[in-house]
């Protein structure tokens, strides 16, 4: 499989074409990152809600697998669904992803239905080991994507997001750092990652696109 480094979505203009390119990386090598995918302002009000529902006490501690087990040897992050009303930087967030949807379906014609989605917290020390994004009895699922919310991550801050990638004579990792604006998309049938231990609270929105069955 071949491997590209990340791409920045400064280097091609307009949107469209920045997720036109993300769905044809997705079809030839099956996964894709773009830095600066949001505006830092838009990254900024994310956050700053995330946490403020944090602090409510709404988050969840995230489950595995389609009858939703807690699992913590597996993942101990904690999660809030994302559900109307939405805010405004929400409703910019899924028109976002509902462009990039149209984007994929037009490029690939993956019959992508619709995405769901939900704000993620690992706490210092969280982690979530190797797997893939689908269900056994829930195949759903098509397109992992992920949007992180984190200021000036630091290699020593841990938390990477580690995908693991077919090569021609084995496997290969790739390390995403959990970096605002930086979106990680990749087919949630086909790589295996992990969330390697963090050390400092790692916030995300972590999506999924779906097919109808
Ligand atoms: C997940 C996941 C990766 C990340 O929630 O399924 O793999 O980088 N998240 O947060
Ligand atoms: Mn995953």
């Amino acid at each position: 499989m071949l491997m590209q480094a990340p791409m920045t979505s400064r280097e091609i203009f307009p949107r469209d074409a920045v997720d036109e390119a993300i769905a044809l990386r997705l079809a030839a090598i099956g996964w894709c990152v773009v830095e600066d995918y949001f505006l830092l302002d838009d990254v900024t009000a994310l956050r700053t809600e995330a946490l403020e529902q944090w602090q409510t006490g709404c988050f969840r501690l995230a489950t595995v697998g389609k009858d939703r087990k807690a699992r913590e040897l597996v993942r101990n992050d904690q999660i809030l669904w994302l559900e109307p009303p939405y805010s405004g930087v929400q409703e910019l967030f899924l028109a976002r992803m509902e462009a990039l949807r149209q984007a994929i379906n037009r490029t690939l014609y993956m019959g992508l239905h619709d995405f769901e989605c939900h704000y993620t917290r690992y706490a210092p020390g969280a982690y979530y080991q190797k797997h893939l994004d689908r269900f056994r009895a829930d195949t759903r699922r098509a397109v992992s994507c992920i949007l992180y919310l984190n200021a000036d991550w630091q290699p020593s801050d841990g938390g990477m997001l580690r995908l693991y990638l077919e090569t021609d004579g084995g496997e290969t990792v790739h390390d995403v750092v959990p970096q605002a604006g930086t979106l990680a998309c990749f087919l949630s049938d086909r790589i295996w990652h992990e969330v390697l231990p963090t050390r400092r609270e790692r916030l995300s929105l972590t999506g999924w696109f779906r097919t109808c069955a």
